[in-house]
């Protein structure tokens, strides 16, 4: 079977989880300070926090920047969100007590700037800004529509480590960014998660908000077990035992990249030129990251869609959807807030008739070139 997303580990990841259990600290530890040191200096950031999962990340970064409203009126307040994004980007609003107002996407699957505009009154306080299968999102026109309404920016990254605007990294436009290591995407912690921000200050702060608040780590205090709690805060710790495998994989980020870009490449050539067929954010350039290959089966049905991701599963090809649904359709939102399908035509052209293929680095040449018969074939 050529999985979707299959994690590479080595003797590497190994002998470093290894050493942590050996050494009896799994939280509080120096590797998860590594881990943030190492994956800044790699990726060009000033500061990050470590956090159990880019969920978590994201809702520690919402919560964190409107703490200040009164919580009685806080569902006054909105911010603008991608229709099309994996449902934590939403959550992590709805769970800061904030109103998510969804927003349609371009053809490339990010958010349509031009549309934000529309949607900004003056209940609005931030923009959720995602950065779709490695494509960076129009973030310096976001930034721009930001500063001109005194918004925050809360960037979802979580599957577009490596991709960079002018040279500059997502996720350090706006005021935090997430990124996720959930075992398929660019790199792996299992579970996991990283902040990142350009201001000391509000780093410290969300250090302290991601550890209940607590005035002094564990192994700062001076009488063991005697700490202060200063603020609410969360337990979105990451533990020792996955930034050691962050630290690890880190160092194998480059290899990982360029496979992947690869396997897109040939993909990509392979899959151009078919009729009804429309690979969508399929630009390559230095400054995108490289996640999956989205293919449109331009005006199918959601049944020809999934029949077609079911015989290449029988053919042994995995594939996936990214994502699924237009957020406002899913039945929490649409019981929330109503749905209505006219607002987002192109985010349900991704949900309804497009299929995510692999170009993840367990998978080679190859592999790519077996994907793309299959198709065909079945096509
Ligand atoms: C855009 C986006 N945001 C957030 C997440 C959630 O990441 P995690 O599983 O690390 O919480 C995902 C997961 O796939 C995602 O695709």
């Amino acid at each position: 079977m050529i999985a979707f997303g299959r994690p590479i580990t080595d003797e590497s990841e190994i002998k470093n989880v290894q050493d942590v259990m050996e050494s009896g600290i799994y939280v509080h530890g120096s590797k998860t300070t590594e881990f943030e040191k190492e994956f800044c200096k790699r990726f060009g950031y000033s500061n990050a926090v470590s956090v159990a999962n880019c969920t978590a990340g994201l809702h520690l970064a919402h919560h964190s920047l409107t703490k200040s409203i009164n919580p009685l009126c806080k569902k006054e307040y909105e911010v603008i969100c991608p229709a099309m994004t994996h449902v934590a980007t939403a959550h992590a609003i709805e769970l800061a007590g904030l109103t998510p107002i969804f927003v349609d996407c371009c053809e490339d699957g990010n958010i349509d700037v031009e549309l934000i505009k529309k949607y900004i009154t003056d209940k609005t306080i931030g923009i959720a800004a995602m950065h779709f299968n490695g494509v960076p999102c129009d973030i310096k026109e976001i930034v721009k529509v930001s500063s001109e309404n005194g918004l925050y920016i809360v960037e979802d990254c979580a599957i577009a480590l490596g991709a960079k605007v002018d040279g500059k990294p997502v996720g350090s436009f706006g005021d935090a960014g997430a990124f996720s290591f959930h075992p398929v995407k660019q790199m792996t912690t299992g579970e996991g998660g990283m902040l990142v921000m350009n201001d000391a200050c509000f780093r410290d702060q969300l250090a302290l908000e991601r550890a209940f608040g607590v005035d002094r780590a564990f192994n700062k205090r001076k009488t063991p077990g005697l700490y202060d709690v200063t603020m609410l805060g969360f337990n979105y710790r990451m533990a020792e035992l996955p930034a050691a495998i962050g630290v690890e994989q880190l160092k194998k980020i480059e290899l990982f990249e360029n496979q992947r870009k690869q396997n897109f490449a040939t993909l990509k050539s392979c899959f151009q030129g078919i009729d009804g067929v429309t690979i969508k954010g399929g630009e390559m350039s230095d400054d995108r990251s490289y996640y999956c290959l989205i293919l449109q089966l331009e005006g199918c049905t959601v049944v020809e869609r999934n029949k077609m991701i079911n015989a290449l599963k029988e053919e042994g090809v995995q594939t996936s959807i990214y994502y699924p649904h237009p957020l406002p359709r899913l039945k929490f939102y649409s019981d929330t807030y109503g749905y209505n399908p006219q607002l987002y035509p192109i985010a349900a052209t991704f949900a309804d008739e497009c299929i995510a293929f692999p170009v993840a680095p367990h998978l080679n040449q190859v592999d790519m070139l077996k994907i793309s018969k299959t198709f065909k074939e079945l096509l």
